[in-house]
């Protein structure tokens, strides 16, 4: 059995708060005990001939960790196929207008499901994903015939949207409706995989869960939402310590550091 001999896990440990790494650190400080000596780096060129595709695939999402798991329910155009699955390709990336990223991997034959569904509707339901949810969240992963849905295998709850037609998924603590506002397709680098894609989605409605979102709806409970990262390979991570570090302004900081007050004097025609 995967993981034999590891502890279990305790979903109900707290998450720890605790000081930022140096607390000690002021402007030009870079990292503490930094040694360039041992600090050297390997050039690599994706698209090198000898290069297999998934060296890339296993770089970046080994490197490119964690990341968020939007998991996303769609409906085919015509109404009759649902499906729900996780993808990690995937970001907030705006506040105003609410704006999502979603990136479609290319596969051998057809597009992915969602990607051809977002199309067709252009509409989905984007729902986080906490750590009692994830391997319902995998099962939604399996490569299952078009028409065989997330929603049919992982035994997860639908629950009614107000301004689309996919379902959200009600163990979601919080789900974000959404429009396609745009659609970037990029030619696959081998030969037999369908087109990649890019799915821009724009916020039509919020769901956050009672008790995990506070009284003006402005801020969602850590301790609720427990979101699980993708890390490389089939490594997944969990949110088991946090520390606090606040973002200052020049006008505020600049006073009272020796290197801002001497860069702020400097001609800026002078700087390399
Ligand atoms: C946690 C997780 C994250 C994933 N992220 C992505 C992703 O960002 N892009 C992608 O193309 N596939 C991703 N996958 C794989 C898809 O979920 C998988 O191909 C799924 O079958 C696609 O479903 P669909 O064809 O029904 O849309 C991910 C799988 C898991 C388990």
């Amino acid at each position: 059995m995967l993981g034999e001999g590891r502890p279990d896990l305790d979903l109900a440990s707290e998450i720890t708060v605790t000081k930022q790494p140096n607390p000690s650190w002021s402007y030009g400080d870079g990292v503490k005990d930094y040694d360039a000596s041992a600090n050297t780096h390997r050039e690599i060129d994706p698209y090198a001939a000898d290069r297999p595709m998934v060296n890339n695939y296993r770089l970046l999402i080994s490197g490119i960790a964690p990341r968020p798991i939007g998991f996303i329910s769609t409906v085919s155009g015509d109404g009759k196929r649902k499906n729900l699955s996780p993808f990690s390709y995937f970001q907030v990336v705006d506040h105003d207008p609410p704006i999502f990223i979603v990136g479609f991997s290319s596969r051998p034959g057809q597009e992915k499901d969602t990607f051809r569904n977002l199309k067709e509707s252009g509409e989905c339901v984007i729902n986080t994903v906490s750590e009692n949810m994830i391997e319902a969240v995998n099962a939604c992963s399996l490569d299952g015939p078009y028409g065989i849905s997330g929603w049919d295998i992982s035994g997860l709850h639908e629950a009614p949207s107000a301004t689309v037609k996919p379902s959200r998924v009600e163990e979601s603590v919080l789900s974000i409706e959404g429009k396609v506002v745009d659609i970037k397709e990029f030619q696959a680098h081998f030969e037999g995989l369908s087109v990649a894609g890019l799915v821009l989605i724009q916020a039509t409605r919020f769901w956050a869960r009672d008790g995990a979102v506070n009284e003006d709806a402005s801020h969602i409970d850590l301790e609720k939402l427990r979101p699980v990262a993708q890390l490389g390979g089939m490594s997944y991570g969990r949110i088991t310590s946090t520390f606090e570090l606040p973002r200052s302004r020049w006008a505020v900081e600049q006073p009272s550091s020796g290197l801002l007050k001497s860069l702020q004097s400097l001609d800026p025609d002078s700087r390399k």
